[in-house]
C-alpha cells in the first residue's frame, strides 16, 4: 500500500476515533466468510467477478484503498452494490479492502 495513501486513511479513521479499533481472530473469521458468500455473490465465489466486477488484486491495482473503502461503507448509488456501514465499522471496512488487495480470501 502506498504510505501517504495509508497515513490519509488512518489519520481519517482516527479523527473518528474508530482506528486502532482490534479486530479480533473471530470477527476476522466472521468477516472473511462474510466476503466469501455476502460479497461472493455479487462478486463472484472466488471474487472474480459476476454481477458485480472482480475483487482481486489484479484488477484493484491502482485503485486507492480509500476508494475501496468507500464503496465498501457507502456502496455505489445507482448501482446493485449496497452500503455496508450498518454491518461494518470503518476499520472492519479498511481490513476487508486490504484483503481483496491482498488477495487474501
Ligand atoms: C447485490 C450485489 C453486491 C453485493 C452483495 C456486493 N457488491 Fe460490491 N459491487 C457490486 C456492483 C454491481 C459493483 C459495481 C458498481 C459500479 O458499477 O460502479 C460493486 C463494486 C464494488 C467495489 C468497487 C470495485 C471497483 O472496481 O471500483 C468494491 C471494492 C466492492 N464492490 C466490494 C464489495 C464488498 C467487500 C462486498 C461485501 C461486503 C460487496 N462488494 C458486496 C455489487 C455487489
Amino acid at each position: 500500500m502506498k504510505r501517504p495513501v495509508l497515513i490519509a486513511v488512518s489519520l481519517i479513521l482516527w479523527a473518528q476515533g474508530s482506528w486502532g479499533a482490534e479486530i479480533s481472530t473471530p470477527r476476522r473469521a466472521e468477516l472473511l466468510n462474510l466476503l466469501k458468500h455476502d460479497c461472493g455473490s455479487c462478486h463472484g465465489l472466488s471474487l472474480k467477478g459476476g454481477l458485480g466486477p472482480a475483487l482481486t488484486p489484479d484488477y484493484l491495482v491502482g485503485k486507492p484503498i480509500d476508494f475501496l473503502v468507500a464503496t465498501i461503507l457507502y456502496g455505489r448509488p445507482g448501482t446493485p452494490m449496497p452500503p455496508w456501514r450498518p454491518f461494518l465499522s470503518d476499520p472492519e471496512a479498511f481490513w476487508l479492502a486490504e484483503q481483496i488487495k491482498a488477495g487474501v480470501r
